[in-house]
C-alpha cells in the first residue's frame, strides 16, 4: 500500500481525494517536481526546490511550504512507504474554486499533493546494468514555456506516444531549425571526439535538474563541457548521446530512428560520466 500526502495528511493512496474543480484538474494549473530518494537521502533536494520556487513563481503562486517542510515531508513519505529506491512525486495546484474561469480565483486554497514510486537502483556506470534507449525523433510541437514544469504535460505526453507508436523508448526532438531541444521526459546530452555538449537553457528545455548536476560535476572534474545549439545532423553522426533525467540518472542511447549510436551499446564516456555522477549525486 502507498501512503500519500494531501493537504496535511498521510493517507492511503487510494483514499486520496480531490474536487473535480481543483485547477489542476481543469486547466493543469500546477507545478510538480519529481525527487529521488536512495536509502533515505535525496538526490538534489536544493536544485529540485529552487526550481520549484522558480515554478510557483513564473504561475504566480506561492510556495505553501518552506524547504524544511518539504524536507520533512518527504522524510516521513519516503520512511513511511517500502523501498531503498524511491521517486518522490510533488504536486502545488491553485487549487479548487466553485466556479470555472480563466482567471486566477482569489482565496483560494493550494492543494498539495505528494506521493512516492519505485525507481530502478541507479547502475552508477555499470554498463550491464545500464538501461539503454531506442529513441525516435520529431520536432518539438510543445508551447513556449517549456522552462516550466508544469503538469499540463499533454505535447509530452503526446510526443512521447509518437515515439511509442513507433517502437522507441523515448523521442528526441527539433525545434524549426532543426536544433535539439530536449526529449518528452529528459534532457539531451552528446558526445563529439570527448567533447560533452547539451543545448543552452531557455524557454524550449525544463532546466533539468539532473543536467544542471552533470554539467557542474563534469566541470568541476575538467571535463570539456559546451552549452550551445546542437543541430539535427551532429546529434545523428554524435561518437554518444545521452538522455538525463531525476529517475534515469544518465541514459545512453543506443539508436535513433533505427540507426545506431555508440555501436549500438553504452559508450565509454557514458560509463565515466555516470561513474562520476554517483560519486558527487548527494554533494552537487
Ligand atoms: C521534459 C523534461 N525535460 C527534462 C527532464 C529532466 O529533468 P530532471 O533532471 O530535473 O528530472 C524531465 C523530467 O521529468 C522532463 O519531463
Amino acid at each position: 500500500m502507498t501512503i500519500a500526502y494531501l493537504n496535511g495528511e498521510f493517507v492511503p493512496l487510494e483514499e486520496a481525494r480531490i474536487s473535480p474543480m481543483d485547477r489542476g484538474f481543469l486547466f493543469g494549473d500546477g507545478i510538480y517536481e519529481v525527487i529521488p530518494s536512495y536509502n533515505g537521502q535525496l538526490v538534489g533536494f536544493k536544485r529540485h526546490m529552487q526550481r520549484l520556487d522558480q515554478g510557483l513563481a513564473a504561475i504566480q503562486l506561492e510556495n505553501p511550504l518552506t524547504a524544511d517542510k518539504w524536507h520533512t515531508l518527504f522524510s516521513k513519505l519516503t520512511a513511511q512507504n517500502a523501498g531503498d529506491y524511491q521517486g518522490v512525486y510533488l504536486q502545488v495546484t491553485r487549487g479548487t474554486s466553485p466556479v470555472r474561469n480563466h482567471r486566477f480565483p482569489v482565496d483560494c486554497q493550494p492543494t498539495v499533493f505528494a506521493y512516492t514510486f519505485t525507481v530502478n537502483a541507479p547502475c552508477n556506470g555499470d554498463p550491464d546494468k545500464a538501461t539503454c534507449y531506442q529513441v525516435a525523433t520529431a520536432t518539438d510541437r510543445r508551447w513556449k514555456r517549456c522552462d516550466i514544469k508544469s503538469v499540463a504535460l499533454l505535447g509530452n505526453v503526446l510526443h512521447m506516444m509518437e515515439g511509442v507508436d513507433s517502437g522507441a523508448d523515448e523521442i528526441i526532438l527539433f525545434n524549426e531549425q532543426e536544433e535539439l531541444t530536449e526529449a518528452a521526459a529528459c534532457n539531451v546530452f552528446i558526445v563529439q571526439n570527448k567533447t560533452v555538449i547539451t543545448p543552452p537553457l531557455d524557454i524550449e528545455k525544463l532546466p533539468g535538474v539532473t543536467r544542471n548536476m552533470l554539467v557542474d560535476i563534469l566541470r568541476g572534474d575538467g571535463w570539456s563541457v559546451e552549452e550551445r545549439a546542437v543541430s539535427r545532423t551532429e546529434v545523428m553522426a554524435a561518437d554518444e548521446v545521452w538522455l538525463t533525467s531525476s529517475t534515469k540518472e544518465i541514459a545512453p542511447v543506443i539508436a535513433i530512428d533505427g540507426h545506431s549510436v555508440s555501436g549500438g551499446k553504452a559508450g565509454a564516456v557514458w560509463a565515466a560520466a555516470q561513474s562520476l555522477f554517483a560519486h558527487h549525486r548527494y554533494s552537487a
